[in-house]
């Protein structure tokens, strides 16, 4: 009786987690979504403790019930002082959470049962298990670290490193035979060594404007981690759940790879698509000009059509609630305000549509990158607020730019462009940006929230 409503539980939470997936893929529907995914999740731990802790001691349940205790409140203090910016690092850190448990349960679900009498589909699960957490843990770790800034974007550049990375799956491979056939934990372990560094050379030889590809890539690998577990552990919610979640992130990272016109294989292998020439102002384009908010309230004030083009500074600066006044102010005296988002902008999938829609930015105002672009030469004014490469010409113009093929938004099309950032510094990748000198550009310098700020007090 109890295995069939067990079963019955982790059906219904099954289905919860694809219709939260469905839902988490419009903005209408995006809060209920992760309402659903909530449920569903509350249903399968209670489903699973039962699961595991049937006829169980209470110091069984004691040791569970504190261990969820501890994470639990670890987990609540770090969402409620999470700033949006730390968002990426955090989400990295997370996958590495499930990198290392897939290793764990791997070597766990060895000494449990695998030594002896084991058969072959179970060890090569254990195996595959161990190798997909051990990447995961040490990839997701250098998102960390990258994403963070406590270590440099710039990709590492090894000499042979495709060759490093050949040689890593093929004595893995080698290692895998001699584990089924020998059942000891020497080749695990060995291997668990060669993934771990595996998986840290393959993130850190990615450069910073591919790494969007990675934060969706190892949300992926954390899917199949946790699919891996399911398979070791026999749990087949955990295998449906993780196959959810790995399948959504490869196609996240297909995505991400259109928008930014790269190959998959060739970002994953370890940038390929980039030299590791990371520019930053090297290249004269001339002067650039400064206006004030002052001037930027008088053009706006004579403009039928603006479009603002936020990035990465609009999250640092917190401006999206200014921003979101500014629009309704202008919105009330008949402009037509849009905003046009790129796929890659901040650095999350979806992170700039999360703040507008935090500031209660109407959605149906809020443009993806393809469905304006070709609208900029008919636009007074754009409003490029702390983006940087997500506009940069050079990534359509400029074929020996580390960004280059990169699809961007084309404001350098309309009237006038306005760019509110700190100072003539490179954005993400490393890279200058000709547009800052371009004569229908205008530079307005500091803090994205106290500018937008400045121009509604001047409006
Ligand atoms: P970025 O190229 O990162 O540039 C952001 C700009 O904001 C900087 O040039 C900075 O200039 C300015 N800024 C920072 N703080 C500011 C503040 N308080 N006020 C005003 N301006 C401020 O931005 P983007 O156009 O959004 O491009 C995103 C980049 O991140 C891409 O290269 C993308 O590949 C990468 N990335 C994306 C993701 C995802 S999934 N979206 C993940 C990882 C990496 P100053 O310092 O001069 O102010």
């Amino acid at each position: 009786m109890d295995i069939a409503l067990i079963s019955a539980a982790y059906i219904v939470a099954a289905l919860l987690f694809i219709l939260s997936l469905a839902g988490l893929s419009k903005h209408e529907t995006a809060r209920d979504g992760n309402v659903l995914g909530m449920i569903g999740m509350a249903l399968a731990l209670v489903a699973t403790l039962w699961l595991a802790l049937r006829g169980s001691s209470a110091l069984n349940w004691l040791l569970i019930a504190v261990a969820m205790a501890i994470g639990a409140a670890i987990g609540i203090w770090r969402a409620r002082i999470v700033e949006m910016t730390g968002m990426p690092e955090l989400i990295a850190m997370l996958h590495s959470f499930v990198g290392a448990a897939a290793v764990l349960v791997g070597f766990n679900t060895f000494l449990a049962t695998g030594t002896e009498g084991s058969d072959g589909v179970h060890l090569v699960e254990i195996f595959l298990g161990v190798f997909i957490g051990a990447v995961t843990f040490t990839g997701s770790i250098v998102a960390f670290l990258k994403l963070s800034a406590r270590i440099s974007s710039k990709p590492l550049m090894l000499p042979a490193r495709h060759w490093l990375n050949l040689a890593a799956l093929v004595v893995s491979a080698t290692l895998l035979v001699w584990f089924v056939v020998s059942h000891s934990i020497v080749p695990l372990a060995v291997m668990t060594a060669i993934a771990l560094a595996f998986g840290w050379h393959l993130v850190a030889s990615i450069g910073g404007g591919d790494m969007p590809v990675v934060v969706s890539m190892l949300n992926s690998y954390s899917g199949w981690a946790a699919a891996a577990a399911g398979f070791m552990l026999g749990n087949d919610l955990l295998i449906v759940t993780g196959a959810l979640v790995g399948s959504s992130g490869a196609y996240l990272s297909y995505i991400m790879c259109k928008a930014m016109n790269r190959s998959f294989v060739s970002v994953i292998a370890g940038g390929f698509g980039s030299d590791g020439a990371v520019t930053s102002g090297d290249v004269d384009y001339g002067d650039h000009r400064e206006t004030s908010a002052d001037e930027v309230a008088d053009l706006l004030t004579h403009a039928s059509s603006v479009v603002i083009t936020p990035g990465y500074g609009m999250a640092v600066a917190q401006a999206q609630y200014p921003v979101a006044d500014l629009t309704a102010k202008l919105r009330e005296r008949g402009v037509d305000v849009r905003f046009g988002i790129h796929p890659v902008a901040g650095r999350l999938p979806g992170h700039m549509n999360v703040l507008l829609a935090e500031a209660k930015v109407p959605y149906d105002i809020v443009l993806e990158m393809d469905e304006i672009n070709d609208d900029f030469p008919e636009t007074d004014v754009v409003l490029v607020i702390g983006a940087n490469d997500t506009v940069n010409p050079a990534a359509a113009e400029d074929p020996s730019s580390p960004i280059a093929g990169m699809p961007v938004l084309e404001v350098w099309n309309a009237k006038d462009v306005v760019v509110f950032k700190r100072s003539m510094n490179a954005g993400y990748a490393g890279v200058q940006n000709p547009l800052f000198f371009r004569d229908n550009s205008a530079m307005l310098f500091g803090d994205a929230k106290e500018r937008v700020e400045d121009i509604i007090k001047a409006l």
